[in-house]
């Protein structure tokens, strides 16, 4: 029997089996992650081996240099999430990764990975979309919470809100037309010369300045669940570079502080409004912009107003990271779904 046909038994007993663990992989950027999980919630160990150090000098994650490093980390970081959880390669029920959305050879490294270590431990492969990793995060950091919610996820990819009604079963209320809004973080650090990953510097900065630029996001959307974050960041750059060539002083605070109001005010009024217009009392943030203090200080604000418990993932989940993936891949095989075949392969881009 090929290794498909013997999985497909194997992976219908893990249903109900009393304690399952996985070992879960990511490498869909720049941060080689190895985590083992029991029954979704309980993290053994999530060893992550960061390359920001190494991408800092680019200004930017360069797509080959992230793969040549997930090669050179991904074993050592699979042993050490083995020994950290104090377990040894027999007791893993099921192996997940990530195979997309992300960048091409990046994935592929834990992709491949994870495919060798499945087919020798001859366990089930599990294949996780990234972004519903992120939403798992929250599993972990509050045992409690459980679907339905709302989900505002914002990450460097991705910028959303999805209506959770069940661990795999999900409708997405709206989406950004143009640039994640990780991505306007990013963009706009980089025109005031902080570095890299800009969403922590503009964070920082931001509690030195003032909010006295007024920028603005398109009107066109207000009634819409759907976000545009490409006119902000290009009327940011314009007014830096126009104040430059005049030789004008630029109070970088003041721009990172006004930038962050009109960012975070339209994205926690718009996950309000989806919590009252879809009547749900639960809001949960996601992905690495989560990790965002303005942005968690509107959103508790409001939620309390509004009596809405609002969730956050605890920061080490916030951005990207092994563990989530393991939980998500728990309630994935719970109800039967993500089982691979020894083909899977990455894809950069995953619909919501
Ligand atoms: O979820 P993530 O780690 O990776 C993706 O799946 O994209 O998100 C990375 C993004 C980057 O754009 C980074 O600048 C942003 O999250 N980020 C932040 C903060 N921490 C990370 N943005 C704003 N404030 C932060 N504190
Ligand atoms: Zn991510």
């Amino acid at each position: 029997m090929n290794y498909y046909n013997r999985m497909k038994d194997k992976f219908e007993k893990l249903k109900t089996k009393k304690d399952v663990i996985v070992l879960s992989i990511e490498s869909s950027c720049d941060e080689t992650s190895v985590a083992v999980v029991k029954n979704g919630r309980d993290v053994l160990s999530n060893i992550i081996a960061t390359q920001i150090e190494i991408h800092r000098r680019f200004g930017g994650v360069v797509p080959e240099v992230a793969s040549r490093n997930h090669i050179t980390a991904i074993s050592n970081i699979y042993k050490e999430a083995l020994s950290a959880a104090n377990i040894t390669a027999d007791d893993i029920d099921a192996v997940a990764v990530t195979y997309g959305a992300g960048l091409m050879g990046a994935l592929l490294v834990g992709v491949n990975f994870a495919k060798g270590l499945a087919y020798a431990l001859d366990v089930p492969l599990i294949a996780v979309s990234h972004v519903y990793g992120h939403i798992a995060a929250n599993y972990i950091s509050h045992p409690l919470l459980t679907p339905p919610f709302v989900c505002l996820m914002v990450s460097g990819g991705h910028t959303a809100i999805l209506r959770v009604d069940d661990y795999n079963n999900m409708k997405l209320l709206g989406t950004t037309v143009d640039d994640a809004v990780g991505e306007a973080f990013d963009k706009v650090a980089r025109v005031l010369g902080l570095q890299y990953p800009g969403g922590p510097e503009i964070d920082k900065l931001a509690k030195q300045g003032e909010p006295s630029y007024k920028f603005t996001v398109s009107n066109a959307l207000k009634s819409t669940f759907n976000f545009s974050f490409s006119g902000i960041k290009t009327e940011v750059v314009n007014l830096v570079h126009n104040m430059t060539q005049r030789g004008e002083e630029i109070n970088k605070a003041d721009i990172a502080c006004s930038f962050q109001e009109c960012v975070t005010d339209e994205l926690s009024n718009k996950a309000i409004k989806a919590c009252k217009a879809q009547e749900i009392k639960k809001l949960v943030v996601a992905g690495g912009v989560g990790a965002n203090l303005r942005l968690k200080v509107k959103l508790t604000k409001l939620c309390g107003e509004n009596n809405i418990e609002f969730f956050s993932p605890v920061l080490k989940y916030c951005t990207d990271n092994a563990a989530m993936i393991g939980s998500c891949a728990y309630y994935m095989l719970k109800d039967g779904l993500g089982l691979a075949e020894l083909s899977l392969t990455a894809k950069p881009n995953i619909d919501l």
